[in-house]
């Protein structure tokens, strides 16, 4: 456990290796600086699974976290993450009655029905992949991993397609933790804006989709017993926020490692590894999430290396850094492997927070990453790996651009 100085936390993301060498070296749960909050990042995959499903854990700042909200709300750039009026913070019977309201719509019978559409969005913009000239770069962070989700998500809620853009780069500001609080204050009122906009489009007009049905269950009890208007605008900019950033970076990193990886590359090509395998490496390997804030200790908490977490002091859960322990995945915890037999991760999380998308997120990479690999042959980086930027974010693990040359010249 240490009781140095807090690891400060790059908010621009450079120094994520750097961060997560110094998180194993620490402990369990090491002290560190989140943008002027000091945090447990707890970074061993035991003690994370332990906590996750702690009920001293709290994602609920206004019962768990002592001084919210007068020292967070419109003072902390990252006070979207922990002030959502939604299942992501809240806890115990709230969180239970707000995440069954949406779960039906991520079950495996929705996402099978959604794979056809899944196709045709994929096979729709390798189409257009595929007409680019030959020797002018692609970014396919732009051409596929984020627009993938983001019509799936957008079919989904039944959002109008002219709005996508609009969600897309809120959506992105709202990732990049090295935005400034005045720029992170704005951003939050355009997406409210935006999420109201949505709202009052399928209010005056409900269809078969997720949104409408959220304004039924807040319509039809007058009193919002079942969803007051804040939960229902608060679990639509989760939706949106969760289906977008975390998927795009999921399909932009497994790109990366196969392209970066050749002779893994050419046994996924001939076979020998099934994809469903690539995707559990790529989360293990890059999770897409890196750090989720945030948690609270409801109580005292003694932590088994004989360290405490005292009662409201917060906790984040370094889900990167858990995919790479050394003590679950040895030496070569740092290296790509699609047949490496132990790929588990908590990239997904873990307890009554386990992401809901997550079988949207694998049948969204599931169809994606072979509809590409299979259509270019060719296909490699535009720029020598190490030009590959991230992007700005401690949470958001991506690249901000992924210049390829889809028939390889
Ligand atoms: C590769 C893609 C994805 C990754 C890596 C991911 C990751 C995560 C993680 C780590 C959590 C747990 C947060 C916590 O610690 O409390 C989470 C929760 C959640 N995710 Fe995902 N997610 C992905 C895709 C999606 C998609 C596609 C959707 C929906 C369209 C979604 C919706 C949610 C929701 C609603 C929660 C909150 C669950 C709760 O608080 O009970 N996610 N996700």
């Amino acid at each position: 456990m240490s009781e140095s100085k807090p690891l400060s936390l790059d908010p621009t993301g450079h120094a994520r290796r750097a961060e997560e060498a110094a998180l194993h070296a620490g402990g369990p749960a090491v002290r560190a600086d989140l943008l002027g909050v000091t945090v447990w990042a707890v970074n061993d995959p035991d003690l994370l699974r332990l906590l996750l499903t702690d009920p001293r854990v709290s994602k609920d700042p206004h019962r768990h976290w002592p001084g919210f909200p007068e020292r967070v709300l419109g003072r902390w750039p990252l006070d979207l993450w922990v002030s959502g009026q939604n299942m992501f913070t809240a806890y115990g019977p709230e969180h239970r009655r707000l995440r069954r309201l949406i779960s039906p719509a991520f079950g495996p019978r929705r996402v099978n029905a959604l794979l056809p559409r899944v196709e045709a969005i994929t096979a729709g913009l390798v189409d257009a992949i595929a007409a680019a000239e030959p020797g002018v770069p692609v970014d396919l962070r732009r051409a596929l991993a984020e627009p993938v989700p983001v019509r799936v998500i957008g079919e989904l809620l039944g959002m109008p397609p002219e709005m996508a853009d609009d969600f897309r780069r809120v959506v992105r500001t709202v990732f990049d933790t090295s935005a400034s609080l005045e720029r992170a204050k704005a951003n939050r009122a355009e997406y409210f804006g935006l999420i109201d906009l949505l709202a009052a489009r399928r209010r005056a007009e409900p269809g078969d989709d997720l949104t409408s049905a959220l304004i039924a269950a807040r319509d039809e009890e007058g009193d919002g017993s079942r969803l007051s208007e804040g939960e229902l605008r608060g679990t639509l900019m989760l939706v949106v926020s969760a289906g977008y950033e975390t998927t795009t970076n999921l399909l932009d990193q497994a790109i990366t490692a196969l392209l970066t990886h050749p002779g893994q590359l050419a046994l996924v090509r001939s076979g020998g590894v099934p994809w469903g395998e690539v995707i559990e490496e790529a989360l293990r390997y890059e999770a897409p999430v890196s750090h989720l804030p945030l948690r609270y200790a409801v109580s005292d908490i003694e932590l088994p290396d004989g360290g405490v977490i005292r009662a409201g002091e917060t906790i984040l859960a370094s889900y990167g850094a858990a995919g790479r322990h050394p003590r679950v995945h040895g030496e070569t915890a740092g290296g790509f492997d699609v047949s490496r037999v132990n790929k588990e991760h908590l990239s997904f999380g873990h307890g009554p927070h386990f992401c809901l998308g997550a079988p949207l997120a694998r049948a969204e990479a599931a169809v994606a990453l072979p509809a590409l690999f299979e259509r270019f042959p060719e296909i490699r980086l535009a720029v020598p790996p190490d030009e590959l930027r991230p992007t700005r974010s401690l949470v958001s693990n991506g690249h901000a651009a992924l210049p390829v040359l889809p028939h390889g010249r």
